[in-house]
């Protein structure tokens, strides 16, 4: 049986499945008592000045606010001078995939491993001075709010008015009419099911919120990707044929004929679970747009062998490897059906320690581990165990 954890409030994963994921709010306080936060302001806006790190700056005119106007919100990568000349409130830094390239905050995520890695999205770490917020919005995911340093005011309700502001740079409801609000202070989690509106807003100069997010794709995307995964590997190269076809009076019409053997052609393309599985381990492991692997240095697969064998084997951060029934893909790529028991230690907690890259149920992976290490998806570890 599940334990009872104080980050879900004093319930079991199962509890709160049942009660509130993708339900309704939860308000957790001392989720995580001692948490203060995995880094502070400066190395967050350090994080924003690296290209390959997602960052947005978010600034408003509080005297134009209500009303909508006075927005701001610029991309990263930002510079040490887009900081200093900022004003001293009412603006706010969001910095996306934290986890692709802080270790601690892969290790907050995996407080929340009773959840499928395929429904995760990322960790998005907030700062704001005094006053400072994204405004009132809804979001399509499930979020964890987990507060860090300093305090954030949180307003939510369960309104159906989701009317957004006319050309607001960002999406922000017209209409929030607050419900119930809380104060989060370090170590305090806010729960949200995708829908529920929502505004923070800083209470002090060192707000950091930790959001960790998990996606819920939609139904048309899910569509146009699968067939997009038919087409590449589910569905058998063939034409249209039509040796029964039988001269036509009406030269302008698509006939029955036709649009039988289209069907006849449509049902090679199946949705059962063998399709479905394979598809999802697939897509829900392929990297967001902004992902890029470094290659490591060559080694030659005997040295390679060697250093795994001494050091162990870690994901890389950015690396996401799921499986459909042993069927594993790492970064969108088929991994080769070989040593199951260590696909799964490896997907499961994203290293394999040195013992295990050893002997020789191990023998068979290598090649692949090697091949995985030279594109940057994995990495010798770095303890000399
Ligand atoms: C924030 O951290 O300021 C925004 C998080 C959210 O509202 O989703
Ligand atoms: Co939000």
């Amino acid at each position: 049986m599940q334990a009872a954890l104080p980050l879900l409030n004093g319930l079991t994963p199962a509890q709160f499945m049942a009660e509130y994921w993708q339900k309704k709010p939860l308000l957790i306080r001392g989720a995580m008592p001692d948490f203060r936060g995995l880094l502070d302001p400066s190395e967050l806006a350090g994080l924003a000045c690296e290209a390959e790190v997602p960052s947005r700056l978010i600034q408003f005119d509080p005297a134009r606010q209500q009303e909508g106007k006075g927005w701001e919100v610029r991309q990263g990568p930002f510079d040490d001078e887009d900081f200093t000349s900022l004003p001293p409130q009412h603006w706010t830094l969001l910095v996306q995939g934290v986890n692709h390239v802080l270790p601690e905050a892969q290790a907050l995520l995996s407080q929340f491993n009773f959840i499928p890695n395929a429904r995760l999205d990322d960790v998005m770490v907030s700062y704001a001075p005094t006053g400072g917020g994204v405004g009132p919005h809804i979001d399509s995911y499930d979020v964890f709010l987990l507060q860090g340093a300093g305090k954030r005011r949180w307003r939510i309700s369960q309104q159906t008015d989701l009317r957004l502001i006319a050309d607001a740079p960002l999406r922000i409801l017209s209409h929030f009419v607050s419900e119930q609000e809380w104060v989060l202070e370090p170590g305090d989690m806010l729960y949200l099911p995708p829908n529920v509106a929502h505004w923070g807003i800083a209470e002090d100069d060192e707000c950091m919120t930790y959001s960790i997010g998990f996606r819920a794709p939609a139904a048309r995307e899910l569509a146009i990707e699968f067939l997009e995964f038919c087409r590449q590997e589910g569905m058998p190269d063939e034409l249209y044929r039509d040796p029964d076809m039988q001269p036509v009076a009406d030269v302008a019409e698509v006939d029955a004929n036709m649009v039988s053997n289209v069907a006849a052609m449509m049902q090679r393309l199946s949705w059962g679970s063998a399709q479905l599985g394979p598809f999802l381990a697939k897509y829900f492991s392929e990297p967001k747009a902004y992902v890029v692997f470094s290659p490591n240095r060559k080694l030659s697969l005997e040295k390679f062998t060697q250093q795994a064998a001494k050091n162990g084997l870690v994901l890389d951060l950015q690396t996401q490897m799921l499986h459909w029934q042993g069927q594993y893909f790492i970064n969108g790529e088929a991994v080769p059906p070989l040593s199951a028991n260590l696909l799964n230690i490896l997907a499961n907690q994203r290293e394999l320690a040195a013992p295990l890259c050893q002997g020789d149920a191990v023998k068979p992976l290598l090649p692949w581990l090697h091949e995985m290490y030279l594109s940057g998806y994995l990495h010798l570890a770095e303890n000399d165990a």
